[in-house]
């Protein structure tokens, strides 16, 4: 399996101070900063754009792991990638050509990920996790932070493992030391983690336990 990674998302930090907040979960040893981008379609909540991502790009030391959970990623990739996002995730439900949409992304100089919903089957990437950098498994329904991951996502975590093979396999939600363990088991690799780490006062014991599960 391919080197545990944390990547705090940022949704959960307080956003009149996101510089500092990423340094200092940089300086922790946060190994990506995860974006989270909500357009108020694919999801009823709206968060940050590319002027965002632009200014976080001046402050991050590590990659941009930028999640879109917009309805219309074809529109928009050119200008995350321009921003400066590293990695660029789009959901699989979200588009009708997700090679194309693949294509594009990479032919912006940006790694890719593929992203499912916990409503969708692992078949949906199938034909997809070849061309793909990282697969993304949703353990909370896309929308907000705080939720509880949803543990029948354990299984899914375990056939795109497989799927991926040594690729990047991330989870995204409710994820705290205990789900975290239970993820790392089933074969997940980059932990996106929102509430747990942000509600922590120290952001470094937050991110040392996650990184001792992988140890
Ligand atoms: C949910 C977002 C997550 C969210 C996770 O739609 O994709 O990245 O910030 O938050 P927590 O870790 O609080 O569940
Ligand atoms: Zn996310």
């Amino acid at each position: 399996m391919p080197k545990l990674k944390i990547a705090p998302s940022i949704l959960a930090s307080d956003f009149g101070r996101l510089g500092e907040e990423i340094e200092t979960c940089i300086d922790a040893g946060a190994d990506w900063i995860h974006v989270d981008v909500m357009d108020g379609h694919f999801t009823s909540n709206i968060t940050i754009g590319p002027p965002v991502v632009a200014s976080l790009r001046k402050y991050s030391t590590v990659p941009l792991d930028v999640h879109l959970m917009i309805t219309d990623p074809d529109e928009y990739v050119a200008d995350f990638a321009n921003a400066g996002a590293d990695l660029i995730s789009f959901h699989v439900e979200a588009v009708k050509h997700p090679l194309r949409t693949i294509e594009k992304i990479r032919d912006l100089g940006c790694q890719v990920g593929i992203v499912l919903n916990p409503a969708t089957p692992e078949d949906a990437i199938e034909y997809l996790a070849e061309h793909v950098d990282l697969a993304l498994v949703m353990t909370v329904n896309p929308g907000f932070g705080g939720q509880a991951f949803i543990p029948d996502m354990l299984r899914k975590i375990r056939s795109v493992r497989a799927m991926m093979g040594d690729k990047d396999v991330e989870v995204d939600g409710g994820i705290d030391a205990t789900t975290a363990r239970d993820a790392i088991e089933a074969g997940a690799n980059v932990l996106v983690a929102g509430s747990y780490i942000f509600g922590h006062d120290s952001y470094l014991e937050a991110i040392d336990t996650l990184k001792a599960l992988g140890e």
